[in-house]
């Protein structure tokens, strides 16, 4: 027997270099965190909102708190008051915070889109609003969307009150505004892919292009995905699309999905839903720069598309839906 010893031990050493070679070889684990909006209006006044939170995701976007009409309602004079609460019960739980958004030409409030402000003035007040808000969350919000939707569906520029009076250069200020207030922040464009999705992610692509090459601070490329369970990006679409924009150097992040269910087969809407779900966070896991993914609510009852539309991963009861558990293992387990 102990003449064998040797090649015993021998065969052992040769099998433990073997396994130890080939766990060398496969990329480590990935873990892709998983985000949903919140809402002031139910964090208050619903405990089992908070619970399903805290229990089932990993980071939150504050849905509407961080827009400008609810920050800066009056010139001059913020409200941070529904932001900060979303902020605090978030550090309370451990969960990273999405800062949503700094410009867009949705909510904002009156006296910017009707108050005739001229170049200069908006100009100025874009600056201050952006300063304010990330200097605030400094060390608390550690990523933004700076500017959500500035691209048409087709890909042109939208004609908000920032880009009709600023032109297309208030981009490239906003972001270096908010580099400005927080060197350490990850500053994301944030945009939808619209009715023509090839013509959007090459605007998007061109857009990334543009503001790399004018040396403007962007970090990411947020990809809402609002779809549905008849039409939505599957999951060699995203994945191809993200890849060439993790190209072009910037992280990626699904930043808002939410897939509704009545336009599908009404057979088996739910299971649909959780292939869409599951076809954008298999995508995004096998992204090296996808960072994040996010949907936008927590509950059906309370989307932004109607409860009817059963759009999220939780039912009006709090249940997990059938998408829930695929995501999550698609996105690399936990939760
Ligand atoms: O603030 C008032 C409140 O005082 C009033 O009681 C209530 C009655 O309905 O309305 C409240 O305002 C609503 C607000 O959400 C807060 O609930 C607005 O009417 C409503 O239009 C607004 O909708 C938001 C929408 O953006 C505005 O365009 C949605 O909640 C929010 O989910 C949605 O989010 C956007 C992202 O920011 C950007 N990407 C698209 C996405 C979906 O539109």
């Amino acid at each position: 027997m102990k003449r064998f010893l040797p090649a015993v031990v021998a065969v052992l050493v040769l099998v433990a270099l073997a396994v130890v070679l080939r766990d060398g070889d496969r990329p480590p684990e990935r873990h892709v965190p998983l985000g949903a909006a919140v809402s002031t209006r139910w964090l208050d006044s619903d405990a089992r909102y908070r619970r399903v939170i805290a229990r089932n995701f990993d980071s939150v976007t504050p849905e509407n708190e961080l827009k400008m009409a609810y920050t800066q309602p009056r010139r001059g004079r913020y409200d941070f008051g529904p932001a900060d609460r979303v902020v605090d019960e978030a550090r309370l739980r451990g969960k990273e915070v999405r800062g949503h958004t700094l410009v867009w030409h949705g909510q904002i409030p009156r006296w910017v889109t009707r108050g005739g402000l001229g170049k200069r003035a908006l100009a100025r007040v874009m600056r201050e609003h952006i300063a304010t808000v990330v200097r605030r969350y400094r060390g608390k919000v550690h990523e933004w969307d700076v500017v959500n939707e500035a691209l048409e569906d087709f890909g042109g520029w939208r004609p908000s009150v920032w880009y009709r009076t600023l032109g297309p250069g208030y981009v490239e200020q906003a972001f270096q505004a908010a580099h400005a207030a927080d060197p350490s922040a990850r500053l994301y464009y944030n945009d939808n892919l619209g009715r023509d999705r090839a013509a959007k992610w090459l605007a998007i692509r061109r857009l990334v292009v543009y503001l790399k090459r004018q040396g403007v601070p962007i970090h990411g490329v947020g990809i809402q995905n609002h779809v549905t369970t008849a039409s939505y990006p599957g999951r060699e679409e995203m994945e191809t699309n993200l890849r060439l924009l993790e190209k072009l150097g910037v992280d990626v992040q699904i930043t808002e999905m939410d897939v509704t269910t009545s336009q599908g087969p009404s057979e088996d809407a739910l299971g649909l839903q959780a292939r869409a779900y599951r076809d954008a966070a298999e995508a995004c896991a096998a992204v090296r720069a996808c960072k994040r993914f996010t949907v936008w609510g927590v509950a059906d009852q309370f989307s932004w598309r109607g409860g009817h539309e059963r759009p999220l991963l939780f039912d009006s009861h709090y249940r997990r839906k059938p998408a829930y558990a695929p995501l999550r293992e698609a996105l690399g387990g936990s939760g």
